[in-house]
């Protein structure tokens, strides 16, 4: 295949043509060709951002470097390399001497959005729609190919249940069922219509994904990042392993392995979760890449006694790319010739990394067309998409007297909070190649509404993000008593939020709270508008407030969905899919928790409980209010008796009891409460979203296998149990009454 025009583009680089007369498969020639080297560079990545420094000299003689390496052949994938211009320029010096003319694949961190920066996983999550999280994440691929990205690290699927842990905002929060809908969807929204074919060429607008970090990296001990997670194998399989397993059925292209240890083996080096797990069990052939320098890290986990052991036990243990740490391009060749590592074991390995360029279609065309950022980056039809991904992930919390929406008539606002104009902010973490200075903020978004309906709207942010300003609260405070309604915008700066960054306090920043202290002593309407990534412990504001809305960080359409929801012309229909603590005392704290021989009985000591708080969250998960109410009848149910094999069926019906149309997310949760280990006091069987005018009834039906009711066992086997199940269905703030079945022995 001639991909001649491409290079020739690159005039300045005058490079010669190479002809691609590719078979249909061209990985087993090229393999059988291969040196030691070229193989060991086929496993190797490294750094290759564009040089954006200050001094144009420095970045000049690092850019320089880069190429030059490249042109060794030395680096088989890049991390951080984008923009059309300066991975063409990168592929070229790859191929201008390359041997075998085998492209460089370029990988980046597109977890939410490209340039087009979308909420945070967490908060998508909340609107309880797979179908959302994979049309986000298809323009998050179109965006990032078209500045030259082939694979990115998403989607992340760790399962937490810990908001102490700065990377719980990267998830779909603490249910295995919610969270393996979600990585399925956002694996095939990056990688396209051919997700589950390994060996079909994605389309040329998808990336390949990567699920992520392989396993159990949310079960760090004590929220802290990067400890370890101590969890039992049943809690594996039952808890962190299934999003994992779903993104694998949806045909991944890779697995990125955690940095922590699974049963006291660093999961770099653990043969249990990339062979026993991955290939034996799941049958995927998917790479498998390190976390960053997790193969050197082997060595202070204490299972290598140097790079060149960590190097032998990684590579021997399924782990098929070194991210960043260059163990094995230092040591594997050596390896090899000494027989400590078998070239099988090698050859496996770069074969499957020659397949994963395949299916980026590096072999047909490893160029970018340079025109397509300006038309791509930013479109129209993305940022609409932010704003409907942002409406649909935000969570009403409380809305006491109906202080939300905003009233017509209003006179004058006060938009406070230190968040209220954060362009950065907004984006939250890992928000790739997103800009702040394009973010509409909720300042922004709320001109054009106080414009339409006619109010004043003053802004004074009242204090810093993390420093008391006394001027700013006296201003603050002279504009709240003049105010009909108060909207205070508070939370997290995004640099507390993501990697490397776990709280042990989970509160609003104490400049904050004596913020909104201090506004509502002035007995005007108080609404909390919250841009967190996390749970925080909002006790004070539970109670204070009049309203509380979670925006999260909405991304670059943030302020404009906020404005959508605070006017009424959207009505918040997000639930939460991590429970709020009532304080860090509580964590670990999950809907899907054990009853313990000594169920809670609040004021019974002799109970599991505390002495100074109830057991239960704050906010559960599920929660969500809305500009109106609904109600649920009682579940009704074909029969309650159930067959193996059979389908359990059911109905509920639900009704609009409010004056407005809006959302609501009907869940269905299921209880095993007598079975041969112990079971959860309850667990989310199906949920579906439903929109109802006002009045409106509707019957909202469950139909799934009576199989869904077995549970996995240590090795990961579903068991299913006759006997008794207690089944009912919920909205954002209600519930039925359980319905009794019984699932006969299977005949
Ligand atoms: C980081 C993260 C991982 C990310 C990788 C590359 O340490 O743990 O999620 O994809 O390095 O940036």
């Amino acid at each position: 295949m001639l991909f001649c025009s491409r290079l020739a583009s690159l005039a300045p680089l005058a490079l010669a043509c190479a002809l691609f007369a590719q078979p249909a498969d061209p990985v087993p020639a090229l393999l059988a060709q291969m040196t030691v080297e070229e193989k060991v560079a086929e496993l190797t990545q490294r750094g290759g951002g564009e040089p954006l420094g200050p001094d144009p000299a420095a970045n000049a003689r690092e850019l320089d470097k880069l190429l030059v390496q490249a042109r060794a052949g030395a680096v088989g994938s890049y991390l951080g390399a984008c923009g059309a211009a300066h991975t063409n320029r990168l592929q070229a010096a790859t191929l201008e001497r390359s041997r075998l003319k085998i492209p460089a694949l370029f990988a980046h961190d597109v977890i939410h959005g490209y340039r087009t920066i979308f909420p945070t996983p967490l908060a998508e999550s909340s609107s309880w729609d797979p179908d959302l999280a994979e049309r986000t994440a298809a323009v998050a691929a179109r965006e990032a190919r078209a500045g030259g990205v082939r694979w990115t690290y998403a989607p992340m699927v760790d399962i937490a249940r810990d908001p102490r842990w700065g990377r719980i905002v990267e998830g779909a929060g603490e249910d295995p069922r919610l969270g393996a809908l979600f990585a399925a969807a956002r694996v095939r929204g990056f990688q396209g219509p051919t997700s589950a074919d390994h060996a079909a060429v994605l389309p040329a607008d998808r990336l390949l994904a990567c699920a992520k970090h392989f396993a159990a990296y949310g079960a760090a001990e004590g929220g802290r990042d990067y400890n370890i997670a101590d969890t039992s194998l049943l809690t594996l399989r039952q808890v962190y392993l299934p999003p994992f397993k779903a993104a694998a059925d949806a045909g991944v292209a890779s697995f990125m392995t955690a940095f922590n240890e699974v049963d006291a083996v660093p999961a770099t080096a653990s043969t249990f979760l990339l062979r026993a797990v991955l290939r034996d069990q799941w049958r995927s052939p998917a790479v498998v890449i390190s976390d960053h320098s997790a193969v050197s890290e082997l060595v202070a986990h204490g299972v290598a006694a140097d790079r060149r052991d960590a190097a032998r036990l990684a590579l021997r243990a399924g782990t098929d790319i070194d991210m960043a740490c260059d163990a094995y391009a230092d040591h594997l060749a050596a390896l090899v010739k000494d027989g400590l590592v078998p070239m099988p074991d090698l050859d496996a390995a770069v074969e499957r990394v020659l397949r994963l360029k395949a299916r980026a279609g590096l072999f047909v065309d490893p160029m970018t067309d340079e025109t397509l950022e300006a038309r791509v980056l930013l479109a129209p039809e993305h940022r609409a998409l932010a704003r409907e991904a942002a409406v649909r992930s935000m969570v009403l919390l409380k809305n006491e007297n109906s202080t939300l929406p905003l009233k017509p008539g209003l006179r004058r606002v006060l938009l406070t909070g230190p968040l209220a104009d954060s362009g950065r902010d907004i984006l939250g973490t890992w928000a790739a190649l997103g800009k702040g200075g394009e973010s509409v903020t909720p300042l922004a978004g709320l001109k054009p509404l106080a414009a339409r309906a006619s109010f004043d709207l003053r802004h004074e942010p009242g204090c810093k993000p993390a420093a008391d300003d006394a001027a700013a609260l006296a201003r603050a405070l002279d504009e709240a008593r003049q105010a009909d309604v108060i909207i205070a915008v508070v939370g997290e700066e995004e640099t507390l939020t993501g990697e490397g960054r776990s709280l042990s306090m989970i509160e609003l920043p104490a400049p904050q709270q004596r913020l909104l202290e201090a506004l509502k002593a002035t007995g005007k309407p108080l609404v909390v508008v919250l841009m967190i990534a996390r749970p925080l412990a909002l006790s004070w504001v539970a109670d204070n407030a009049d309203a509380v809305l979670i925006a999260w960080h909405g991304g670059t359409e943030g302020g404009s969905a906020l404005a959508d929801v605070l006017s009424g012309d959207k009505n918040p229909s997000g639930r939460l899919t991590v429970s709020f603590p009532r304080n860090p005392g509580q964590i670990p704290i999950h809907y899907n928790h054990k009853p313990t021989g000594r169920p809670n009985q609040p004021g019974n000591r002799f109970t599991t409980g505390y002495l100074d708080v109830p057991i239960t969250p704050l906010y559960p998960f599920g929660h969500g209010l809305a500009y109106t109410t609904f109600a649920l009848s009682p579940v009704r149910v074909a029969s309650t008796v159930l067959q193996p094999g059979n389908v359990l069926t059911a109905q509920v019906d639900i009704t609009n009891t409010g004056d407005r149309p809006g959302d609501e997310v009907v869940q269905w949760y299921v209880r095993d409460p007598v079975a041969s280990i112990t079971r959860p006091v309850k667990e989310l069987l199906a949920f579906s979203r439903i929109t109802l005018g006002p009045g409106e009834t509707r019957t909202v039906r469950l139909s799934i296998p009576v199989a869904e009711l077995a549970f996995l066992d240590a090795s990961g086997n579903l068991v299913l149990e006759p006997g008794e199940f207690r089944l009912h269905a919920a909205g954002g703030a209600m519930r039925t009454p359980d319905v009794v079945l019984t699932l006969k022995p299977k005949m």
